[in-house]
């Protein structure tokens, strides 16, 4: 591939794609102002998984952890959708792409127009009861910490997977079936080192379809992907809408 131009490549490949899906990380996010986990200024160089997203660390200290996730909540409600997210909506607006898979718990790919998207690690916009089966989506940061199910009283928590927990059957299903289906995947902005999201984009790989990889870094993909994209999510998708001849975002 070397020489020619990822974005070009990419393009053709798009073109002339049966069944194409979009699988994101943070990196798709990072544009909008929300932090990544790993790399320079990730939330994982910060602070400690284990104390903060672990079902033993929000039984050990739901306050603490509570705390952590409305600062978290608050810059997804303050975040808006970058050029990234919307091209991404507009490429399925224009039947060139069918699917998103997210691992991201921030729903800005929604926010901007997707409407098949799959969230493999759950929202962070959404609260879910310990207790019983209360559900709700949060508009706001909870104003009492750690708040509590108005129907039962028990520790609400955020409806996201935390490590060591299964991901959502549904949407882990969803995602197999619209891998199995798909001769393209776009990846991007993924390191692709958490389990079992990471696999996804190799279902694809492994029946014949192909692969790009965008991302201003090296990550578990490279060498593996058709197309490499060395550049940032808003640059890549800006670049290819303008090539496909769809406009601005
Ligand atoms: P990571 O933080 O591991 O990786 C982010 C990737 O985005 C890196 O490869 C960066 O190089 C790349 N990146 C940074 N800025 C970018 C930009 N502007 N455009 C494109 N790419 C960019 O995030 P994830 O791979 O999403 O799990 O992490 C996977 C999971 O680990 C998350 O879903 C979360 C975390 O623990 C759960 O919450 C369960």
């Amino acid at each position: 591939m070397g020489l020619l131009d990822p974005v070009v490549e990419a393009a053709r490949l798009l073109r002339s794609s049966r069944y194409a899906i979009v699988f994101t990380g943070a990196g798709v996010s990072a544009e909008s102002g929300i932090p990544t986990f790993r790399g320079s200024g990730g939330l994982w160089r910060r602070f400690r998984p284990e104390d903060l997203a672990t079902p033993e660390a929000f039984q050990r200290d739901p306050r603490l952890v509570w705390e952590w996730y409305a600062w978290r909540i608050k810059m997804v409600l303050e975040a808006e959708p970058n050029p990234a997210h919307r091209a991404i909506a507009r490429l399925e607006e224009a039947g060139l792409v069918k699917a998103v898979i997210t691992q991201n718990v921030d729903g800005l790919h929604r926010w901007a127009g997707s409407s098949n998207v799959v969230e493999l690690h759950g929202s962070i916009l959404r609260v879910r009861c310990t207790r019983c089966s209360y559900r709700s989506n949060l508009a706001r940061v909870p104003s009492e910490i750690p708040p509590r199910c108005p129907r039962c009283g028990g520790l609400l928590r955020p409806d996201v997977v935390w490590f060591g927990e299964p991901l959502p059957r549904g949407e882990l299903e969803r995602a197999w079936r619209e891998a199995g289906k798909a001769d393209l995947v776009i990846v991007v902005g993924t390191s692709g080192v958490v389990e079992p999201a990471a696999s996804i984009p190799l279902i694809v790989l492994s029946h014949g379809g192909s692969m790009v990889n965008v991302n201003p870094e090296p990550n578990r993909y490279t060498g593996l992907a058709d197309v490499e994209a060395r550049m940032t999510a808003a640059r890549f998708f800006s670049l290819l809408l303008a090539e496909l001849g769809l406009g601005d975002v």
